[in-house]
């Protein structure tokens, strides 16, 4: 059997493939559409450039390789998007996509291959191993089901925040956020990869500001996502915020990103009072949701303690792994 590799021809194909290895990884989450994966390859967030590649067995496209090269900090990392059809792998193909992800590293001077798998099927995780990169950060994703929550129990921790919130005021919006808190939006987002456990991974503080964030959320519109967010303020600064993305196409689903509190104000529940708050939120607008997906370091107590506080059931665990070059 001949392998071999080649620039990405049609993203009909790339759909293709990365769909059967995403629903073989996490088959109860409701994959994208079609449509909504095109709007996303040709509206990327700014600060990235891309390059996808297939992996033939004789003529016919088994494997997927995209490569997303930060340009505006994290110039020594490279993100793997690696995907092999399940009926396909132990046949080199993967491999093959692999060692031109090293050789497009290298034409970029990237030192840094990063990616992710998940423990429900071995064959990431020992292909990583394989390759040799290391096992740098254990996540876990969990699950809120909207359809069982614990109302009495989300009011009773809501009443305790507030009382420990005082002098704070919540504000909502969604997608790009007002003028007078975008500023603060990119500092606090811009916190997470320093802020949040990193395990051995080389993330480093992303470069955002108002105007970036702007884009980046202009793009996950046309990309058909739409973000809902809350944040805390006290006078008229945000000291922290939460957002939750849907993909309009699969409306019963969304995913918990980003909750951060400013360092000098933690110890107020502010954590626990944005995300409260913006669940109510998302439910108001998004009555079709019933279930929310986040990841978390597994270190990362302080957040899981408020996941499990709220509902939120842990599903699977993930490996980041990381291979220097
Ligand atoms: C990881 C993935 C891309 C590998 O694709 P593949 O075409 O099967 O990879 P290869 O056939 O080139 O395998 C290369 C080596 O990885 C190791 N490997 C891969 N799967 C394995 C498994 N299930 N058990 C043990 N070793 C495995 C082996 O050492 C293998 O070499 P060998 O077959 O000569 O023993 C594929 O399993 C996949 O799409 N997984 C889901 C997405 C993912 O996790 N991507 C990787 C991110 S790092």
């Amino acid at each position: 059997m001949r392998i071999s590799t080649g620039p990405l021809t049609s993203p009909e194909i790339a759909y293709s493939i990365v769909r059967a290895g995403v629903e073989h990884d996490t088959p109860d989450i409701p994959y994208q559409s079609q449509k909504t994966f095109v709007a996303v390859l040709d509206n990327p967030a700014p600060g990235f450039t891309f390059e996808r590649y297939l992996g033939y067995l004789d003529d016919e496209p088994v494997g997927y390789l995209e490569l997303e090269y930060p340009q505006l900090d994290n110039l020594s990392n490279l993100d793997v998007t690696l995907f092999v059809r399940p009926s396909h792998r132990r046949r080199g193909v993967g491999r093959a996509l692999y060692d031109l992800a090293v050789e497009r590293a290298h034409a970029h001077n990237r030192k840094h291959l990063q990616s992710s798998t998940v423990d429900r099927h071995p064959d990431g995780g020992a292909f990583a191993a394989a390759v040799g990169a290391n096992a740098g950060l254990a996540e876990t994703r969990s699950r809120l089901d909207v359809t069982a929550l614990d109302e009495p129990k989300l009011a009773e921790l809501r009443a305790e925040a507030e009382k420990k919130a005082q002098g704070y005021h919540l504000r909502r919006w969604i997608g790009v956020a007002p003028d007078d808190i975008i500023d603060d939006l990119a500092y606090l987002e811009a916190r997470l990869n320093v802020d949040a456990p990193s395990g051995d991974i080389n993330w480093e503080a992303e470069k955002l500001d108002a105007d970036r964030m702007r884009k980046s959320e202009q793009a996950r519109e046309r990309r058909g996502r739409r973000s809902y967010f809350s944040g805390a303020l006290i006078g008229d600064k945000m000291v922290a915020f939460t957002w939750l993305v849907v993909d309009l196409d699969r409306p019963s689903h969304a995913w918990q990103n980003t909750t951060l509190v400013d360092p000098d104000h933690r110890g107020h529940r502010l954590g626990m009072l944005v995300k409260l708050d913006n669940l109510d939120h998302i439910r108001e607008n998004r009555p079709q949701l019933n279930g929310i997906d986040t990841f978390n370091a597994t270190e990362n107590a302080f957040m899981l303690d408020i996941n499990r506080a709220m509902g939120f059931r842990a599903v699977d665990a993930w490996m980041e792994w990381q291979k220097d070059l």
